[in-house]
């Protein structure tokens, strides 16, 4: 039996969906534990660009079961979406999707509320992917949410209606000018309940934990990132649900003393999508370079992502907090063709030099404190082994592995399965 982690350590988009792509061939079951659409994981292979968002990126795997966990929240229309992509590749979804019967669903009113919500906001709102996330969650903590166990009762459609109706209520509250044909939506909603409803629901933690007493090994999947958690992220600009290793046990109710190995992912660099401080942000032509080179616009919205350079009092604060035992560089290839390149080691916070994530990173309090390492030329998109790298990347790895005190045990090269380098 093994239980190991997956997740992002940065602003989400680190490259997970590749990644749990590439490890699934090891596990026999792959469980996504929180977020919802906001999430879009890429994969790469055999010439094909996949994007997945609720659904497991273990799942092109042809022995793998895939698990949606009681933490995650669905929207059946862009599931049915994500099911009709997935048509040409002769997956058997009724066998090896599996859907916890606790997992919350995103009405139509959800997003809604969240057009209403960040609309109300103005500059400050938190730059939400608008996928109904934050309504959904606070419906599930607020102990009026629709679950997914919900649907094989008799009353399912009342108790939409009843909710539907709440949230009207709650979107004429605020005062913004929102168009939208509510019947219209319910009518896409409901055909779409029909297409989650032909496969199967199951108590997904009394699954998991029969096949922990059976020996198999589970890999969990984690969306966003950690600077996106509702707790330890740069609050209020985060998501709604625990990003971080606790949400895993929460979203699959696996104990924390089953969980085995973390792998902690994150880019060479760092991006963010949205609202929210980002300390090392570049605004200049360098961060137009990492933009462009790593074509980095949302998989999910399109939006530009904001691009910066690494931040290690960042990732050093997210590996603590999830317990990282290995790391995964991703998207070094981006940094190729730098003459130098910059690594955040501290901040000036209010005038004093900390090592660690204070409470507030605005930009007024916070300015990034800098290391200057030596860039390389090489193309590495074509290197297969370690020894291969240019000499001042590896020295670029040996210091983020002596400042965090975590190996770096995979680095990725390319958006492609086999663009996947072996430590
Ligand atoms: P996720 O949300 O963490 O799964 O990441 P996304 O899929 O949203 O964003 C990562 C993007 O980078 C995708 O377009 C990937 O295909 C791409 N990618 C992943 N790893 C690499 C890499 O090592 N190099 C390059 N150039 N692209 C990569
Ligand atoms: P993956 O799993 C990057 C960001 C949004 C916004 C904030 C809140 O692909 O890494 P929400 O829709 O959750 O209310 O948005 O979080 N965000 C992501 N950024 N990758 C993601 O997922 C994200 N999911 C949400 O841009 O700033
Ligand atoms: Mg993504």
């Amino acid at each position: 039996m093994t239980v190991d982690l997956l997740l992002g350590l940065q602003w989400g988009d680190e490259g997970k969906g590749k990644i749990v792509d590439v490890l699934t061939s090891k596990y026999d079951i792959i469980a996504r534990f929180q977020g919802g659409p906001n999430a879009g994981h890429t994969l790469e292979f055999d010439g094909i660009k996949h994007v997945l968002r609720t659904i497991p990126s273990g799942i092109f795997h042809k022995n793998s079961i895939n698990i949606i966990g009681n933490g995650v929240v669905i929207d059946p229309v862009v599931f049915q979406k994500e099911i009709e992509g997935l048509a040409k590749f002769d997956i058997d979804l009724q066998s090896r999707l599996l859907i916890s019967r606790k997992a919350h669903l995103i009405l139509p009113t959800h997003r809604l509320l969240d057009a209403a919500s960040e609309a109300s906001k103005g500059k400050a709102k938190i730059g939400s992917t608008l996928k109904g996330i934050g309504p959904t969650y606070m419906d599930k903590t607020g102990r009026n949410g629709l679950r997914v166990g919900d649907i094989e009762l008799a009353d399912f459609a009342d108790r939409y209606r009843s909710l539907a109706d709440k949230h009207e209520a709650m979107i004429a509250f605020y005062d913004v000018d929102l168009e939208y044909d509510l019947q219209e939506m319910e009518e896409e909603f409901f055909a779409s309940i029909e297409v989650l409803k032909t496969l199967q629901f199951i108590d997904s933690e009394a699954y998991l934990h029969d096949a922990m007493k059976a020996g198999k090994s589970i890999l969990a999947e984690g969306a966003q990132g950690s600077l996106l958690d509702v707790d330890f992220g740069t609050y209020p600009f985060v998501t709604s649900s625990t990003t971080t290793a606790a949400g895993a046990c929460t979203g699959l109710g696996i104990a924390p003393n089953k969980v085995k190995e973390v792998f902690g992912i994150f880019k060479a660099y760092a991006t963010r999508v949205g609202s929210g401080p980002f300390p090392t942000e570049l605004f200049d032509e360098v961060g137009q370079t990492m933009a462009k080179v790593g074509n980095e616009f949302g998989s999910v919205t399109g939006r530009a992502r904001r691009c910066g350079w690494l931040d290690l009092v960042a990732l050093k604060y997210a590996i603590e907090i999830n317990g990282v035992t290995a790391l995964y560089m991703m998207k070094g290839d981006v940094l190729s063709g730098f003459d130098t390149l910059k690594i955040c080691t501290s901040y000036q916070y209010n005038g004093i030099e900390t090592n660690h994530l204070p409470y507030n990173i605005e930009p007024e309090n916070v300015a990034p404190v800098y290391v200057e390492k030596k860039g390389w030329k090489a193309d590495l998109t074509g290197m297969t082994s370690y020894e291969e790298l240019p000499f001042e990347l590896k020295e670029y790895i040996e210091f983020i592995e002596n400042f965090v005190e975590v190996p770096i045990k995979v680095i990725s090269v390319g958006p492609d399965r086999k663009q996947t380098i072996l430590k």
